[in-house]
């Protein structure tokens, strides 16, 4: 038998639990029962994913007394937006759903976010269930509680943070997230392992990709910077390596690069930016990016004049005080932030 992990979390309001194992799926039902909840529940996921997963999902559900409502919203970024979460209301409502019943999300980051936030709302907040489906939903985006939609102005402008009652992720259902999907994941794991968490890294490197034990490994390194600073008032920004560059390559490419990929190049701009400010060595730099275009993930930056990505990353919410920070590696599993990078120096790396 495949080993079960559980990996608790500390919240400032409490604590709840992550499990990771094969099948976790199937034992939702009983899992929410063990909890403590009954009756109505809602059920948040898109046709892609729900076409797999939310017949699963309904019948471990029913199996353990619950009477599922499944509630389908429609798939992509572009509806990430305050117009679908009204949606859930008005679902939660016609079902019946009170103060006590929970809200699960099946699906990627995205549903992730929707659903939390409308869990975190809806009647002053009801509970909440993670059941990440994408790998980055998995070791990033179902951890930490932040939850949230997008507006026209801007990426996750509006939001809360909700922490679950629990997350359930279950590796199997990988099995049919598109292979460049789970790339863009584990660009996600790799900066994990970069923050953290050495063997995590030497093991990717070694093509050893059993999945439960790194999504563990890297869920391990997410939990203990989220554990460290809740409302990410400080520490909790290591969590963004590669993402200051990464975000203004997608943006350049306007998002027709995967977030994975502009994060891949981003955290070489950030190895490389790193070297040439004497905090880490070229060692350090060639292991991280002989890692990710191992995992078959782009390293080198696209060709934007200086000028265009230098303004992309100064328009990112990463801007303290008026200044650029970068969140720059001294050694695998020794990260810092910095502020006051010299710009010709950012832009030396860059051309
Ligand atoms: N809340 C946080 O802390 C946090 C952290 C990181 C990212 N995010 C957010 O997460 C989102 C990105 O998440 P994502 O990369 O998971 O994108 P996504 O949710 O759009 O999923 C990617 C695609 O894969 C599909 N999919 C997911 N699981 C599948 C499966 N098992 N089989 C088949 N198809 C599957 C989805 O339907 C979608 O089409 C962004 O909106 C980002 O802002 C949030």
């Amino acid at each position: 038998m495949k080993p079960k992990t559980t990996i608790p979390v500390k919240t400032p309001t409490g604590e709840y639990p992550i499990h990771i194992y094969d099948g976790v799926l199937t034992d939702a039902g009983a899992k929410l029962r063990e909890l403590g909840f009954a009756g109505k529940c809602a059920i948040v996921t898109n046709p892609t994913v729900g076409q797999y997963y939310a017949g699963k999902l309904t019948e471990s559900l029913t199996d353990a007394g619950f009477s599922p409502v499944l509630c389908e919203i429609p798939d992509g970024e572009q509806h990430k937006t305050l117009a679908t979460v009204a949606g859930l209301y008005d679902r939660f409502l016609a079902a019946g759903l009170e103060r006590g019943n929970p809200v699960l999300s099946l699906g990627g980051g995205v549903t992730g976010d929707i659903a939390g936030f409308a869990a975190a709302s809806y009647l002053r907040g009801v509970p909440f269930v993670q059941i990440p489906t994408s790998l980055l939903a998995m070791v990033d985006a179902s951890v930490g509680g932040k939850t949230g939609v997008d507006l026209p102005q801007g990426k996750n402008l509006v939001g809360a943070f909700k922490q679950p009652e629990m997350v359930l992720i279950d590796p199997l259902v990988l099995e049919t997230l598109p292979g460049a999907e789970f790339r863009s994941g584990l660009a996600e794991v790799v900066k994990h392992g970069i923050i953290a968490d050495e063997t995590l890294l030497e093991k990717l490197r070694a093509g050893d990709f059993s999945l439960g034990w790194m999504i563990a490994a890297a869920v391990r390194v997410k939990v203990s910077v989220v554990e460290e600073d809740p409302f990410e008032s400080g520490r909790r920004a290591v969590l963004n390596l590669g993402h200051t560059f990464g975000h203004a390559f997608e943006k350049l490419s306007d998002f027709r690069l995967r977030h994975g990929e502009g994060v891949a190049m981003g955290i070489v701009c950030a190895a490389r930016l790193a070297q040439s400010l004497g905090h880490c060595t070229p060692e350090t730099t060639a292991r991280i990016t002989d890692t990710l275009a191992f995992l078959d993930l782009p390293t080198e930056p696209p060709a934007h004049p200086f000028e265009s990505i230098w303004a992309a990353m100064g328009a990112d919410k990463k801007k303290a005080a008026g200044k650029l920070r970068f969140v720059l590696p001294r050694a695998i599993g020794d990260v810092d932030i910095f502020a006051d990078v010299p710009r010709s120096v950012v832009q030396s790396i860059l051309e």
